[in-house]
C-alpha cells in the first residue's frame, strides 16, 4: 500500500546458498531486504538488496544492521561462543525470527544420529524460545546443493564417483524450496510458532542420485561404493572430521529405510517440492554439461 512504511528484514547468511534464495524470494514479493555480511565487498547481491557489514562472532556489529528491522532470517555457521549475545540483540530489535535448523527431533535413525550440529540448533532454539521472540523453526533434510560440494568436480573430471553408503536414501531438498517456505514464514500471517520439517518429494539412495545427475547431463557416472574407513581417508585433510562422522553415521544409521518425506513445501507454499532432477537440470553446467553443449556447439558450428 502507498505510503505505508514496510520494515525490512534482516537476512544473515545472505550471501550463502539458502540465504540468497531467501533474499530473491523476498525481492520477488516487494519485501525490503537488509543482507548481513562480513565482506560486503563480495556480497554479490542484487542492487535492490541494503548490504551491512556484521560478523555473528562479534555481537555488538550487529547493532547498526537491527536498527528498525521487523524480522530476521538466522542461521549460523559460526563458532557458537556468541550465539546468547546474538539472540538477545534479536530479541531487542525484531518482531520475529526465522530459524534455519535441521530435523534433529524427528524420530527418523537418519536424524536421529547425536552429532555437534543437531546440538547447536537446540541449543538455538532453547535460547530463541527462552528471550520470548516470535519464531518459525525451520528444519529442512539433506539440501540437493550438497552435490555440488561431494560430486561436481569427479564428474566434470571423469565418469566415477567414489563414495560410501550407495544405497542409503536421502530426499534431497531444493535450497529454492527451503527458501520459499523462509519467506512466507518472514512476511506471512500465520507462521509463529510454525516448526516445519522441509524434504524433497521423493526417497533416493545415493547411488540412484548419481544416477540421474548422469542422465541429466547426458553421461554415464558409475557410482563406486567406498568403504567408511577408506572415505575417512580420501577426506583427510579436506573435511572436518565430526562432519564426515556425523555424515557416515547418519547414512549407515539410514540403510534398509526409505527416507523421511514430508509435504510441508506443499502445505506452506501452494506448490510441490522440486525433484532431485529439476533440480540437476537447473545446475547441469555445475556437472561440466557445459562443456558438453559447448563441444556440440561447436562440432555445429564447423560443419
Ligand atoms: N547442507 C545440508 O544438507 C543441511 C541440512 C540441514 C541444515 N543445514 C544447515 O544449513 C546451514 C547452512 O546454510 P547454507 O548452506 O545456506 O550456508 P552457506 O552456503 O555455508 O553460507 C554460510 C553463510 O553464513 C554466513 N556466515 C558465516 N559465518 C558468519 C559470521 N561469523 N558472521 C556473519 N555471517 C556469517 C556467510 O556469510 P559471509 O561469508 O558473507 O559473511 C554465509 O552467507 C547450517 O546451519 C547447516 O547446519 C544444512
Amino acid at each position: 500500500m502507498r505510503g505505508v512504511h514496510v520494515p525490512p528484514v534482516l537476512v544473515i547468511g545472505a550471501t550463502g546458498r539458502v540465504g540468497r534464495a531467501v533474499v530473491a524470494q523476498l525481492l520477488g514479493a516487494g519485501v525490503p531486504v537488509r543482507a548481513l555480511t562480513r565482506r560486503p565487498d563480495a556480497a554479490g547481491l542484487p542492487a535492490a538488496v541494503e548490504v551491512v557489514a556484521g560478523d555473528l562472532t562479534v555481537p555488538d556489529s550487529l547493532d547498526a544492521g537491527l536498527q528498525g528491522v521487523g524480522a530476521v532470517f538466522l542461521l549460523w555457521t559460526a563458532p557458537p561462543g556468541t550465539v546468547p549475545a546474538v539472540v538477545e540483540r534479536l530479541a531487542l530489535h525484531a518482531q520475529r525470527v526465522v530459524f534455519l535448523s535441521s530435523p534433529h527431533r524427528t524420530p527418523h535413525p537418519f536424524f536421529q544420529q547425536p552429532n555437534p550440529m543437531a546440538a547447536l540448533h537446540a541449543d538455538i532454539e532453547r535460547l530463541i524460545a527462552t528471550a520470548g521472540l516470535a519464531s518459525t523453526i525451520i528444519r529442512p533434510g539433506i539440501f540437493a546443493s550438497n552435490a555440488l560440494h561431494w560430486w561436481a568436480a569427479p564428474i566434470r573430471d571423469g565418469d566415477v564417483v567414489r563414495w560410501p553408503y550407495g544405497a542409503a536414501e536421502t530426499a534431497p531438498i531444493d535450497e529454492r524450496d527451503i527458501a520459499a517456505v523462509v519467506a512466507r514464514a518472514l512476511n506471512g500471517d500465520g507462521h509463529a510458532g510454525g516448526d516445519y520439517v522441509l524434504t524433497g518429494p521423493e526417497s533416493l539412495s545415493q547411488a540412484e542420485q548419481v544416477n540421474i545427475i548422469g542422465a541429466v547431463i547426458g553421461r554415464p557416472i558409475r557410482f563406486e561404493e567406498l568403504s567408511p574407513e577408506e572415505f575417512r581417508r580420501e577426506t583427510a585433510g579436506r573435511w572436518p572430521g565430526p562432519v564426515v562422522d556425523m555424515l557416515l553415521t547418519a547414512w549407515r544409521a539410514t540403510i534398509g529405510r526409505p527416507a523421511l518425506v514430508t509435504s510441508t513445501v506443499a502445505d506452506v507454499v501452494g506448490s510441490p517440492a522440486r525433484t532431485f532432477r529439476q533440480w540437476v537440470a537447473d545446475h547441469a553446467s555445475a556437472f561440466g554439461d557445459a562443456q558438453r553443449v559447448t563441444e556440440s556447439e561447436t562440432r555445429r558450428d564447423s560443419s
